[in-house]
């Protein structure tokens, strides 16, 4: 694992983690079937994080809400079911429209050869990551994420040769489910965090699917993507529309296809396509799910 974190940041981020994820391992409950699963997710992201070098006398804790849910074994594997229960035993995938179009949208509008480094900001799991990586054989994908566990995840997924990874799924009970390393050697993986990021001009593709509805101030993540595009690079964006009414001015931004567009427009975006798609899937339990609306963007930052 990578770090793309600033200097004074990055000793708190790490420290956290590393914090959290011991308690984490405390709190597991030896009885669980999955006991073993979880504990050795969190036992190898606590290894990869002790191989950056940090100073830790001066901390600054990151002790952040969002990032404390997004470490959590719990979401972690919530996530990679749905990146990737297709290729698990279960074989169904509902969110698998979200990842379909996501490549659609390159497909048509941009598959360029010369695309070098492509960027999948709060990629999680890394569903896009493993995508991206075999649209594009030749070019770096960078998986970007400030969360270890779900990076930890990602990189023995998409990155390994490790054969049946073991995946905890929930459905009526809990079940560990296996999938074999699709060995990609074309990915990085790097501890992020977009609220902070310095990075220029370094992706010819940005793409970044339900995370910045999550971030405090849409205006600005926006403008965070829009530096780290190269000149004339690519953004290819989706997020989940019209489900939240107790939200902050700030957070009111992108909360529908019209609003999207004129906000990636302010920002120097020139639009190609942004339409509502979806829905976006999630399976309940047997009898019901649960639908959202997916609004997608690609736009283009064109220099005159
Ligand atoms: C809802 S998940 C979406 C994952 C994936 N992009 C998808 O579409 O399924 C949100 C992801 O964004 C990450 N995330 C949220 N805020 C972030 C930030 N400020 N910087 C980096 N990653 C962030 C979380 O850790 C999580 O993995």
């Amino acid at each position: 694992m990578n770090l793309l974190l600033n200097e004074e940041d990055k000793d708190g981020y790490i420290m956290n983690q590393i914090e959290s994820i011991n308690k984490m391992i405390e709190n597991l409950d030896k009885r669980w079937i999955h006991y073993k699963t979880i504990k050795s997710l969190l036992e190898d992201t606590l290894n990869e994080l002790k191989k950056i070098k940090f100073n830790n006398k001066t901390i600054q804790r990151t002790h952040e809400r969002k990032i404390e849910k997004y470490i959590n074994w719990v979401e972690v594997y919530r996530l990679a079911n749905y990146h990737f229960s297709r290729y698990l035993n279960s074989k169904t995938s509902y969110s698998e429209g979200l990842f379909s179009t996501l490549l659609a949208l390159n497909n048509m509008y941009i598959h360029d050869k010369s695309i070098k480094n492509i960027g999948i900001i709060g990629c999680g799991p890394g569903r896009s990551v493993l995508d991206f990586s075999l649209a594009y054989p030749n070019a770096k994908i960078h998986g970007l994420d400030y969360s270890s566990v779900a990076l930890t995840l990602g990189k023995k997924i998409v990155s390994s040769c490790d054969k049946e990874i073991e995946i905890v799924r929930r459905e009526d009970n809990i079940i560990i489910d296996k999938i074999n390393g699709f060995k990609r050697n074309n990915c990085l993986w790097s501890m992020f965090d977009l609220t902070k990021s310095n990075i220029k001009e370094e992706f010819d593709i940005a793409v970044c699917s339900n995370v910045i509805n999550l971030m405090p101030n849409h205006k600005e993540a926006i403008n965070k993507i829009y530096n780290m595009i190269t000149p004339n690079g690519y953004i290819i964006y989706a997020d989940l529309t019209g489900w939240r009414i107790d939200r902050k001015e700030e957070q009111e931004l992108l909360k529908d296809k019209d609003s999207i567009k004129k906000c990636f427009e302010d920002t120097g975006f020139v639009t190609i396509e942004c339409f509502d798609g979806g829905p976006y899937v999630e399976k309940e339990n047997d009898s019901n799910f649960i639908f959202y609306k997916q609004t997608y963007y690609i736009g283009r930052k064109c220099i005159k």
